[in-house]
């Protein structure tokens, strides 16, 4: 769902704010998930600037003035997000991890690289990696229940917000990456590699992010947590590897993906809410329902 009077999407403030007393593992029982989650986070100050650098240069060449204003709504939803991310990330160095600074000057090495590529290859990765985020969605807000059961809400609630927007903006990057480089055979060729491009290489970045918190944890070399993470890995790759399959076909189209009634719930709440900042959502409820009502 979108803004109702436009389709233009809307940035609101963070669930929370970032007090230090988040601890690096906010979901206590489930030691490879909060490393999982954390490692994802550690990529967005990198990722998301690059996202908006190049759908900024994509937009140059677009000429519908709507689209042109829901690119301005895109890049207006990824800077709130990773200006959060980037204060998460601050916290769990600061709470147990400084050695993940060297990771992200790597990071941010990459993604220097990765800026120096023409911008078709660019805005393949940035439409490639949204389309993985409605997987991430499928895998954050529907299985909400088994990643946050007990979990500290307000990490809870933070990743959630941040998946209803990437909902919410879902077909920006495809459309303008439709609009500049049309539908031609070579058009669908650089957008397929984009989505393996996009997903892989953030999937890749967290991942070294994870080794690093879960090393300095010592469980990377217990073979007990070794498993629970391969089998939280799979989990994750189930949720999101059938979106990459569709977004990699021809003829794909991310409005026929399905939004997530919870997601358009949390939407229509936040319309009729009038405090500045969301409520949290329950983890210590058995359903996690949307916690506007
Ligand atoms: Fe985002
Ligand atoms: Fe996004």
């Amino acid at each position: 769902m979108l803004n109702r009077k436009t389709t233009i999407p809307i940035s609101r403030p963070v669930p929370f704010d970032f007090p230090d007393d988040i601890h690096r593992h906010w979901n206590r029982a489930d030691r490879e998930i909060s490393a999982m989650a954390n490692g994802a986070s550690l990529t967005m100050p990198f990722l998301e600037p690059f996202l908006i650098k190049t759908i900024r240069d994509c937009a140059e060449l677009v000429d519908s003035p709507l689209l042109k204003e829901e690119i301005k709504g895109f890049c207006l939803q990824e800077a709130h997000h990773f200006k959060a991310h980037r204060r998460f990330n601050d916290l769990l160095k600061k709470n147990g991890y400084p050695e993940l600074e060297a990771l992200e000057q790597d990071m941010k090495q990459a993604y220097i690289k990765l800026s120096q590529k023409p911008l078709q290859k660019r805005m393949a990765y940035t439409a490639g990696f949204e389309a993985m985020t409605m997987g991430i969605t499928k895998w954050i807000i529907g299985d909400r229940v088994k990643l946050f059961a007990g979990a500290d809400s307000r990490v809870a609630s933070f990743m959630i917000w941040h998946m209803v927007e990437e909902t919410e903006h879902k077909c920006v990057a495809f459309d303008a990456y439709k609009a500049v480089y049309g539908h031609s055979l070579s058009s669908y060729w650089h957008r397929m590699l984009g989505v393996f491009h996009g997903s892989l290489h953030v999937m890749l970045l967290s991942r070294q992010g994870y080794h690093i918190m879960l090393k300095k944890d010592g469980l990377w070399g217990n073979l007990k947590s070794r498993w629970r993470l391969w089998r939280r890995v799979c989990w994750f790759a189930f949720a999101t590897g059938p979106y990459l399959i569709r977004a990699a076909l021809p003829g794909h189209n991310p409005r026929r993906e399905k939004d997530l009634q919870w997601v358009l719930d949390w939407m229509e709440g936040w319309e009729t809410w009038d405090k500045d900042q969301a409520p949290l959502v329950d983890t210590h409820h058995p359903n996690i329902p949307v916690p506007f009502y």
